[in-house]
């Protein structure tokens, strides 16, 4: 029987836990954590996530700002706010959905935020610590998978991961992550991208496979060994007219061909997803103590 990695359940493990930090903060007369997120544009998904992120923030009792603002804002301005942001003392964490309009540079952006609040892990000097193995912010996404291996009972410590995707939010950090050398990590690594020739090549001697492409079907049954651990970071919105959206959420792996050959495998929806923004949650709480749990 294959395992199927209940994210919603682990994410809402992990929001519990949480809450009982948040109200020892509280009760001891510290300030409540504040997080700042910023939306450009009028993207679905990314409304949805933010929609998301702010309802988070008040479940746990978090101060929490939202700025939403049109396409055609000037990177000066947006630049402009986040400064006002870093200069806030009770905003711990600032976040900037992303993507972000052509016009706007993602980079000038991300450096604009003071590290020190860098929730997402983004910030060149976060980067920076995590790939030298200090305590910072480490990117939700792959933080959420860190949590889920270990939760699920499925420890990458002596396994053959392989990452399918460079990004610079899922498939770079995750890599960083998995070889350190800690009982939870411990892994050996290979990043297949668009450049591998051959990607099953790899995948089919992985132990566990993170499945990070950004495109559906990116990793069918054929692709991967019978008992592997699959991790599916995929979200993507395909068209369903029997669905009452009008679309359906799947994964990066074709669901249907990979779970029988899997030893586990996280569905999507319900898989890594809810487990991104617990780890914001666990981020902002970061950023108002100072305690880092990477
Ligand atoms: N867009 C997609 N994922 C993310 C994320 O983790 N953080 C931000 N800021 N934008 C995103």
């Amino acid at each position: 029987m294959t395992q199927l990695i209940d994210g919603k359940a682990i994410a809402l493990q992990i929001r519990q836990e949480l809450k009982i930090e948040v109200d020892k903060l509280i009760f001891s007369g510290k300030p409540v954590p504040g997080l700042a997120v910023i939306l450009v544009g009028e993207n679905p998904a990314s409304q949805a996530y933010v929609g998301s992120k702010i309802k988070a923030c008040e479940e746990l009792g978090f101060l929490s700002v939202s700025e939403r603002y049109p396409e055609t804002i000037t990177e000066e301005f947006l630049l402009e706010r986040i400064s006002l942001l870093n200069q806030r003392s009770d905003i711990h964490g600032i976040l900037v959905q992303m993507p972000l309009p052509k016009h706007i540079s993602e980079k000038k952006v991300i450096e604009a935020i003071d590290y020190r609040k860098d929730v997402d892990g983004f910030h060149p000097v976060n980067v920076g610590k995590l790939v030298i193995g200090e305590p910072g912010f480490v990117p939700c996404t792959p933080a959420g998978i860190m949590v889920l291996l270990e939760r699920s009972g499925n420890l990458p410590d002596g396994k053959h991961v392989v990452v399918v995707g460079r990004s610079n939010i899922v498939g770079k950090p995750i890599a960083n992550l998995l070889v350190q050398k800690s009982k939870l990590a411990n892994a050996t690594v290979t990043i297949c991208h668009t450049g591998t020739p051959d990607i099953a090549k790899f995948t089919r001697e992985a132990d566990i496979v993170i499945a990070a492409a950004g495109k559906p079907n990116a990793i069918t049954g054929d692709m991967i060994k019978d008992g592997c651990v699959l991790i599916d970071v995929g979200i993507n919105r395909i068209p369903d007219s029997s669905a009452k959206s009008g679309y359906r959420l799947v994964g990066d792996a074709h669901f249907e061909s990979c779970a029988p050959k899997c030893k586990a495998i996280t569905p999507v929806p319900g898989g890594v997803g809810p487990m991104t923004i617990a780890m914001l949650m666990k981020n902002t709480f970061s950023g108002a103590t100072g305690q880092f749990f990477y």
